[in-house]
């Protein structure tokens, strides 16, 4: 059976009380281990944009947010990654369910919600065993404009990316447009 919840949606109601205990515990997880992959990755970010701008920064999203990811998996057993509809390294190309989580962000979002409240859960079988899902959309902030805006991007940050992403759709961005999505999933 598919369990599927929307942020705090009230859920169905045949759902036992404690399956939704474990899944609120999850979801608290997930939330976790994001807020640590994000402080991590934007204090690498910050750090190294002051040290030599914004190409020297690319490395840090070149190599430390994939290692950061996988150190935390190392860590906490979740597979953790991000993904996105316009994705920069297709390593982060999304799979179908993934797409389609993220093209209901973007309908939320022009309906209205902030993209900082857009979460989602489910609980499916993989390989005959029950693995919890978790999205959380990524908001674009200011300093991301820095390699993902448009005609602001700097022309040295344009070839460097070019350079190491020819496929790159991770271009013309604005603040607050959703860049992307966190993706948490635990088998148990
Ligand atoms: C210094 C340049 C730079 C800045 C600034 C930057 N990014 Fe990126 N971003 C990249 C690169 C390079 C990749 C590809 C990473 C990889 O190879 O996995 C990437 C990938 C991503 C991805 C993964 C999906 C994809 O497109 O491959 C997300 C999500 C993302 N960035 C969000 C952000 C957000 C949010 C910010 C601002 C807080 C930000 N980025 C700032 C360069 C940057």
């Amino acid at each position: 059976m598919k369990i599927r919840i929307l942020t705090t949606a009230v859920l169905a109601a045949t759902m036992t009380l404690p399956a939704m205990a474990g899944n609120q515990e999850n979801i608290m997880e997930a939330r976790k281990i994001i807020k640590q992959f994000a402080t991590q990755l934007k204090g690498e970010l910050k750090k190294a944009m002051k040290e030599g701008g914004p190409v020297n920064a690319i490395s840090v999203c070149n190599d430390k947010a994939p290692k950061i990811a996988d150190d935390i998996s190392a860590s906490s057993g979740w597979y953790v990654a991000r993904t996105s509809l316009k994705p920069r390294a297709t390593a982060n190309n999304p799979l179908p369910w993934e797409r389609k989580i993220m093209t209901e962000f973007e309908a939320k979002k022009s309906a209205g919600a902030d993209p900082k409240t857009l979460d989602y859960s489910d609980v499916v079988e993989e390989d005959g065993k029950k693995v919890f899902r978790y999205m959380k959309a990524i908001p674009t902030g200011k300093v991301c404009l820095n390699c993902h805006g448009g005609d602001n991007v700097k022309p040295e940050v344009v070839m460097r990316l070019k350079s190491l992403y020819p496929s790159d759709q991770a271009r013309g961005f604005k603040e607050g447009d959703i860049r992307g999505a966190f993706v948490l999933k635990k088998t148990f």
